[in-house]
């Protein structure tokens, strides 16, 4: 089929959500409630999930590798979960005080990753990496912070720097000259050429932070020795090292990625998993610094970081989702040996299919995490963001597209995919299937 068979075909079986999306661009800007939400010609809107589907107002049923962006390591409302929010429910939503379910999920992410020797829990990502800067200030009396070229720590305006190609240019109006000064970017993967970065700014670097894995770049795993390369400036310079974990955290095993890499950050923030569907961050850490931002200990405004959480922080309905997502997970290892394994799967079966038609692409990925990327002449292999800008963009949207308008497979273009436990052996097999036909066998030359 060609691009353009895809756009009517979606369009003839979107009606509703076009009609929708219509009316949200009179009430939102640009119609949507996250930038990326949007793709071309407009969003479908969805009506209810469950398990591993989404389903939208037109009555289409998708296969959902998006997961609530890759948050919802159980699929759609669970039904357990789901059992025990409903009893909670009634027990009230937002206390506005402190609770007991907010401590038992504490304990157990303290249980699980004892580097989270203290926990702040607030409302989103975004805010979590935002208070590990302010910590990360406060600790050290140094104001630069080094984030990866393409890094993806949230909307918080300290790290709104290089996160779209091109990365030398602003993010857009509203950020101020003055606040750039501070961030500096590193090209991830590329150690020699970070660590000078590094060094020309070691007086006043007070922390790096990094995902141990790009999400939002383009799923892509750090070579050998990188992430630990940076932790050794680090450590050496007396700057802190921040794991962003947001996606990574009880993602690939219960517990952090910082296991998998033997790291030993400084501090990290955690979310998306571990509220169980519900809105989450976590900044967690080492006790000393953490301590900075105990507001019951006499001082003044001298002595004391101002981390905040906010209204929903902690909140009954997230602690409760959270907590028992958890359990599950710890109870059941098996969900990990799965969809780890799915992963494994999809990444060995569309190479071999890619290979087949001929089509230049690489799968990156690790665990139940995976990506498409089209080379070109720019790229021959994914190593950074700067890799997947300059690749094929426009065929891996076209891709995305025809999964989603004819296969009702849904990814969100140009976002790495997620098992989830709702998935099984069945969904690797439907997306190859799919994706085989989409590119209809190419006999290699
Ligand atoms: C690595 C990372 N950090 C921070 C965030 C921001 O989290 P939130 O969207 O909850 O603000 C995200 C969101 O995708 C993320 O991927």
């Amino acid at each position: 089929m060609k691009s353009n068979d895809y756009l009517e075909l979606y369009k003839g079986k979107t009606f509703e959500s076009m009609n929708l999306y219509f009316r949200s661009r009179e009430i939102f800007p640009g119609g949507i409630n996250h930038n990326i939400r949007y793709y071309k010609p407009y969003p479908f809107f969805t009506q209810k999930s469950k398990g591993k589907y989404l389903y939208d107002v037109d009555g289409n049923k998708y296969l959902d590798f998006w997961n609530g962006h890759w948050a919802l390591i159980l699929g759609h409302s669970p039904r357990k979960i789901v059992k025990k929010m409903t009893k909670q429910l009634k027990k009230g939503t937002l206390y506005g005080t402190a609770n007991k379910l907010s401590l038992k999920l504490g304990e157990e992410i303290n249980k699980a990753i004892p580097k989270a020797e203290n926990i702040r829990f607030c409302s989103t990502g975004s805010e979590a990496t935002m208070y590990a800067i302010r910590l990360a200030r406060s600790a050290t009396g140094k104001r630069v912070i080094a984030k990866i070229e393409g890094g993806w720590h949230g909307f918080n305006t300290n790290l709104l720097q290089s996160v779209n190609y091109p990365y030398e240019a602003d993010e857009g109006l509203g950020l101020i000259e003055d606040e750039g000064h501070f961030v500096e970017s590193l090209q991830f993967n590329d150690l020699e050429r970070s660590l000078k970065v590094l060094d020309s700014i070691k007086d006043d670097l007070a922390a790096i932070i990094v995902e141990p894995i790009l999400g939002g770049a383009g799923c892509i795993v750090p070579k050998e020795g990188y992430l630990e390369g940076l932790q050794e400036f680090a450590q050496k310079n007396d700057s802190l090292l921040i794991l962003d974990e947001i996606v990574t955290g009880f993602r690939f095993s219960y517990g952090g990625a910082m296991d998998r890499y033997k790291l030993d950050p400084d501090l990290f923030t955690l979310g998306k998993i571990i509220g169980g569907g519900m809105p989450i961050g976590a900044v967690c850490g080492r006790k000393d610094i953490m301590k900075l931002a105990d507001s019951t200990v006499d001082g003044n405004k001298t002595t004391y970081c101002s981390i905040g959480g906010g209204t929903f922080s902690a909140n009954p309905m997230t602690m409760n989702a959270g907590y028992n997502t958890l359990k599950k997970l710890k109870k059941n290892p098996s969900v990990y040996t799965k969809i780890n394994e799915l992963g494994k799967i999809t990444r060995n079966e569309l190479t071999k299919v890619f290979e087949e038609c001929n089509i230049q692409a690489e799968v990156t990925g690790m665990g139940s995490l995976f990506m498409v990327h089209f080379l070109n002449d720019k790229v021959q292999s994914i190593n950074s963001a700067l890799d997947v800008s300059l690749s094929d963009k426009e065929q891996l949207f076209a891709y995305n597209f025809a999964l989603m308008s004819k296969y009702e497979i849904f990814f969100l273009p140009g976002k790495m995919g997620a098992y989830s436990n709702a998935n099984d052996t069945d969904d690797p097999k439907k997306l190859i299937e799919a994706t085989r036909n989409v590119f209809e066998k190419i006999p290699r030359s």
